[in-house]
């Protein structure tokens, strides 16, 4: 009817960050400590109830490898969503993930929702970026800001849900 609708939802960010560990999260309800790297990208839908709507995402879940940075434009041209996920513990994917904000506020769809989620928050004693630093950042940026755990589920159905309410309003 009229109130069900459909959004493209891209995930991005470097290998090793958590992005399918955090579509796997969740989409099933299951984590794996060997998550496999994303060859290309990969393929998940997910309905969400809001009151009368629902809502439901169609996820891709792209691979971090450099090699695949080129497919990345096929994945998130005309998502209404997209999430760039950092490691709490990794200096290096916070600066890949500011890249991939700046390539989306050149390159993607203008009134996408983006939200940057730094994940493996309960890693806090390997913690290599401060919360208020990447929320600065995001602020900074015009970006929703969130740490996650797709270990322990911590802000994860949290995150899909505040997107949804967002594309809903957008
Ligand atoms: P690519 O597919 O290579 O781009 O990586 P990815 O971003 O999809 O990362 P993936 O989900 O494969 O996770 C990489 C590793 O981090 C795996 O060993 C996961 O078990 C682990 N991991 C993911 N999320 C968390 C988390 O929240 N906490 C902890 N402790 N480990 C996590
Ligand atoms: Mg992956």
């Amino acid at each position: 009817g009229a109130n069900n609708m459909s959004a493209k939802l891209v995930l991005l960010g470097d290998m090793g960050a958590g992005k399918s560990s955090m579509v796997l999260r969740f989409v099933r309800g299951q984590f794996f400590e060997y998550q496999e790297s994303t060859i290309g990208a990969a393929f998940f839908s997910q309905t969400l109830a809001l009151n009368e709507t629902t809502i439901k995402f169609e996820i891709w879940d792209t691979a971090g490898q450099e090699r695949y940075h080129s497919l990345a434009p096929m994945y998130y041209r005309g998502a209404a969503a997209a999430i760039v996920v950092y490691d709490i513990t990794s200096l290096d994917s916070f600066n890949r993930a500011k890249k991939w904000v700046q390539e989306l506020q050149r390159q993607g769809n203008p009134n996408m929702v983006m939200t940057l989620a730094g994940n493996k928050a309960d890693l806090t004693a390997k913690r290599k970026v401060e919360l208020e630093e990447a929320q600065a950042y995001a602020t900074e940026n015009g970006l929703f800001f969130i740490e996650t755990s797709a270990k322990t589920a911590q802000n994860v159905n949290e995150l899909f849900y505040d997107i949804a309410k967002r594309v809903l309003k957008a």
